[in-house]
């Protein structure tokens, strides 16, 4: 299987705290990976490592088989063009409209004239089940799960090879979070895009993954498919899943 991001005995210190400690995993193309834990646990931080935000203090990062440590301004650019990232909480330009914030990066990078620009936004959005009427509005006009839609349809504005969803449910309600899981599968399915998604919401992370990694204050406890991690043998994994699933009933018998 095609390995796009490989993380190999990742440590990071800031400061003297040890904020990760010997992550290793790989992601594959296609798949969707998550990586599951509580607050605190790294989560974000594993990512910002992906994306070249933060330099390991030991161990290595590689993304599309280049070690992202080792490159210059100009081939990290490059490598971040193919990943979209949808921040949590969306992260939105107030200022700006829905449009302009669906083609952000094109708007800084590009030379495409508005009728485009418009068109190329208003494709997204469709993608991500929105429509024309969203896009003159403000991000303060919409509501969380149409925010967080946005925030989707701006990451894969640039045809990402690999988007990264960070909480992607955080702060919706259930309906909207299955909403938004739905659309993470339909999104992979169609544009065969490679998914990282972090979180801490059992339901998400057992409907949408392919994968899954099960972090603790900094450190991997297990890597494995939705089956592996729900007959894990490590008590820590037992015991955040034994919580997670009253939620997880929930949801099946609404
Ligand atoms: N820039 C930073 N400086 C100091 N501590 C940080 C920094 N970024 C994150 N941390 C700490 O690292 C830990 C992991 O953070 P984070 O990756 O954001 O966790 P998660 O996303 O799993 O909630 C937290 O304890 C956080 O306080
Ligand atoms: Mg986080």
């Amino acid at each position: 299987m095609k390995v796009l991001v490989k993380v190999e005995n990742l440590s990071l210190k800031i400061g003297d705290r040890v904020i990760l400690k010997d992550v290793s995993f790989e992601v594959y193309d296609g798949e969707i990976f998550t990586i599951l834990g509580g607050s605190g646990s790294g989560k974000t931080t594993i990512t910002k490592c992906i994306v070249g935000l933060y330099r390991p203090t030991a161990g290595r990062v590689e993304v599309f088989g280049k070690d992202i440590s080792k490159l210059n301004q100009i081939e990290l650019d490059q490598i971040r063009r193919n990943i979209g990232y949808v921040f949590q909480g969306a992260a939105l330009f107030d200022s700006l409209k829905v449009w302009e914030n669906v083609v952000f990066y094109h708007l800084e990078h590009g030379k495409m004239k508005e009728e485009e620009l418009k068109s190329l936004a208003l494709q997204c959005l469709s993608m991500v089940g929105l429509s024309e009427r969203e896009l003159e509005l403000f991000p303060s006009e919409l509501s969380g799960g149409m925010r967080k839609r946005v925030g989707i349809a701006r990451a894969i504005a640039t045809q990402p090879t690999l988007i990264i969803y960070d909480e992607p449910t955080s702060g919706l309600d259930p309906i909207t979070s299955r909403l938004i899981d739905e659309l993470i599968l339909s999104l992979r399915n169609r544009t065969g895009s490679t998914a990282i998604v972090v979180s801490h919401d059992l339901v998400s992370a057992f409907s949408i993954s392919d994968r899954i990694l099960v972090l603790r204050e900094g450190e991997v406890l297990q890597v494995g498919t939705k089956e592996e991690i729900l007959n894990s043998h490590i008590p820590f994994v037992r015991e955040f899943i034994k919580k997670g699933l009253g939620d997880l009933q929930d949801a099946r018998r609404g």
